[in-house]
């Protein structure tokens, strides 16, 4: 079966864009990446798709006059490299309703938190200074509004008396790592619709661990 040409928009460390890469290193992944776009020429995410062998893009928003020409310049590399799905990872411009409406349903993100709490920058931050016990992270199709839209795959993580931004930040990357590649393979599975605000996942398989609940005692 053709696997889901996917390309994948970052901004720096790209240690999500990873965890996609070596997902698709299996010939039985049903995406496979096929442009890495960066809007920074220094993000470390470039280096690691030229290592695996994908085309990479700088496409500097400073060298356009306004967001419409920077996604329109996106969308026109996208298509020009065929792909048919995107991924946000770690991309840290806000992209126009022109953009997500033109690839509704096929542009997902992964925010670092528990949606629709803690939107916006430094969720990991908010999320401590709640004093919320549970965070985590969240793949979701994405809406013009910032970090809304129907929901795919969440993971959780207790927040530790102690945690400072670093710690709690390192705990959910790891599991981000861990649902970004689940969320891409269930949608390149055609197992996901979405209705209204919410997603239905054919064959979903309950919970992958037990309750999470924090403290423990
Ligand atoms: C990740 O934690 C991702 O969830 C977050 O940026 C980090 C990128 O790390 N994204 C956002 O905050 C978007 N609102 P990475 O470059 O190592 O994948």
């Amino acid at each position: 079966m053709a696997r889901l040409k996917t390309g994948v928009l970052i901004s720096g460390s790209g240690t999500n864009l990873q965890a996609l890469l070596d997902a698709a290193q299996d010939p039985d992944y049903p995406a496979e990446i096929t442009l890495v776009i960066s809007n920074r020429s220094d993000a470390a995410g470039l280096a690691r798709a030229e290592k695996a062998g994908v085309a990479t893009q700088v496409i500097d928003h400073r060298e356009f006059a306004d967001r419409a020409s920077f996604d329109q310049a996106l969308d026109t590399a996208l298509k020009a490299a065929g792909c048919a799905f995107v991924c946000l990872a770690g991309f840290m411009r806000l992209l126009t309703a022109d953009f997500t409406e033109s690839w509704r349903d096929k542009l997902i993100n992964i925010h670092p938190a528990l949606l629709p709490s803690f939107k916006g920058l430094d969720a990991q931050a908010q999320a401590l200074a709640a004093g919320a016990r549970i965070s985590g992270c969240t793949v979701h199709f994405v809406r013009p509004e910032m970090d809304a839209g129907p929901i795919i795959v969440q993971g959780a993580v207790p927040v530790l008396d102690g945690d400072d931004e670093a710690a709690l930040a390192a705990r959910i990357l790891e599991v981000e790592h861990r649902i970004y590649p689940l969320a891409l393979r269930l949608i390149a599975d055609g197992r996901v619709s979405v209705a209204g605000d919410q997603v239905r996942i054919s064959g979903a398989n309950g919970a992958g661990d037990a309750a999470l609940i924090s403290p423990a005692g």
